[in-house]
């Protein structure tokens, strides 16, 4: 695509035209990656709810496609998840071509679940009666998942309970289109929106050890639980953990199937793209790998931006290592470019705060707090070995920021001004030694 708008994300997905919101039915099909998403065709606010659809082969590159579904006499659609039935349990496909499942919600007139299914990857087919009836007005967002040890699929959705409870909900079904309700999880009421919407429910190794697991439940906000699940009943071991710290990222998901066996994150990054005369609006984040961690506070998720990433790579800049303080000239005044990958190692010694600014956006660290701030937006960023370690993706419309080895993970929109292209580094309070930069200027995907 030969995109012109100025305000248009150089290597974050967003659509041609029209609102964007969550990331729904993330799934790798027949060489694949699908992205589809909550997507209003006619405007760019938010409203008649279809799924769009994008597809990449390297996670990096999307190509949109036409909408997979359109509203229909059971309601709009709204958000869900996707699944590749390897083995034919729905019966919609065959043994040899295995069927891509979509379960969605009938949102806003039934308020049920449905499924759709595909062969292609391209052709999307609902099944004629919705497979989950309502439970209660709102309740969505249907993520499903197979669990190998029973043998059965899981689905998890949000249901508001009586007072603006958030609950989860399990389900399980052998077929895909009867479920039995097994058990629920109990969230935060009204404004505490632990456990609000837009399920995501995985297991994940503790540190890569295949033969210590634990299963992650979070919602639309990334505040998670951790811990144990039987296939019926998810058993909460530590609760209320918040894995992201920009105020601009909501509803991720996961890809199932992914082939290399990852856990691949893309979030809605909220952008202020509803600016001029902008045919779209919002976008979605750079796609991340997730991880478990055993950290110094306990078991915590990381984020890690995928590696195909790297194909974006341009010019690369080194800068080697070099003591910095306030006196010192800019070591970054060379630089020059509208989207950037920087990944820099820093010792603060005796200084007081480091800060990094972008194109104009300020990026400040308070050493004493260890603490990032951007944009107002503040996150803690432990100094790890006594190092801050940065990892930054500039677009043109902010910024997104992993420190501390992806224990921190701020997504933070800010409209960069296009005639400002410098990058500047500076300590102050005292000097800081710089251990290593690498600066890439990136390709756009479009
Ligand atoms: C989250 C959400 C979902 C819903 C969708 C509608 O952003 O409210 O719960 O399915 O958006 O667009």
């Amino acid at each position: 695509r030969d995109y012109k708008e100025p305000l248009r994300a150089q290597f974050h997905f967003s659509p041609l035209r029209g609102w964007v919101n969550d990331p729904n039915g993330l799934v790798y099909y027949k060489g694949e990656y699908h992205l589809f998403f909550q997507h209003n065709p006619y405007g760019v606010n938010w409203g008649n709810m279809h799924w769009g659809h994008a597809v990449s082969k390297d996670l990096v590159h999307w190509k949109q496609l036409d909408e997979a579904l359109y509203p229909d006499n059971f309601g709009t659609m709204f958000s869900g998840g996707a699944v590749v039935d390897v083995d034919n349990t729905s019966g919609l496909g065959t043994a040899k071509d295995k069927p891509m499942v979509l379960f969605y919600t009938a949102a806003e007139k039934a308020w049920e679940q449905g499924l759709a299914y595909s062969l292609d990857g391209r052709t999307f087919t609902k099944l004629p009666n919705t497979i989950l009836d309502k439970i209660t007005d709102g309740n969505r967002d249907p993520k499903v998942i197979w669990h190998e040890p029973s043998k059965h699929w899981v689905m998890v959705l949000y249901v508001t309970e009586p007072d603006n409870l958030h609950t989860m909900h399990f389900f399980t079904s052998t077929d895909m289109k009867s479920w039995t309700f097994t058990s629920k999880i109990v969230g935060g009421r009204g404004d505490d929106r632990y456990m609000h919407e837009c399920p995501e429910f995985f297991e994940l190794a503790v540190d890569g050890d295949s033969k210590n697991k634990k299963w992650i439940l979070t919602g639309a906000d990334s505040q998670y639980a951790i811990g144990t699940f039987d296939g019926k009943t998810f058993t909460p071991e530590e609760e209320r953990l918040f894995s992201q710290h920009g105020r601009d990222y909501y509803a991720a998901q996961t890809f199932s199937n992914e082939p290399k066996g990852r856990r691949v994150e893309i979030g809605w990054w909220r952008t202020h793209t509803n600016q001029g005369n902008n045919s779209f609006n919002q976008s979605m984040s750079v796609p991340m790998e997730i991880k478990l961690k055993k950290t110094a506070k306990g078991l915590r998720l990381v984020r890690i931006p995928v590696k195909e990433l790297q194909v974006l790579r341009n010019k690369s800049t080194k800068i080697k290592k070099k003591n910095i303080s306030a006196e010192t000239a800019n070591v970054l005044s060379g630089l020059s470019s509208e989207t950037a990958e920087i990944q820099l190692v820093l010792k603060p010694n005796d200084s007081k705060k480091i800060q990094l600014v972008v194109r104009g956006l300020a990026i400040n660290y308070d050493v004493a707090k260890q603490e990032l701030e951007i944009d107002k937006v503040k996150a803690h960023a432990p100094l790890i070995d006594g190092k801050l370690d940065l990892h930054l993706f500039v677009d043109r419309t902010g910024v997104e920021v992993f420190a501390a080895k992806g224990e921190t993970y701020m997504p933070v929109n800010y409209n960069l001004k296009a005639e400002n292209l410098s990058y500047e580094l500076r300590a102050e309070g005292g000097s800081a030694t710089l251990e290593s930069l690498e600066f890439y200027t990136l390709k756009s995907i479009w």
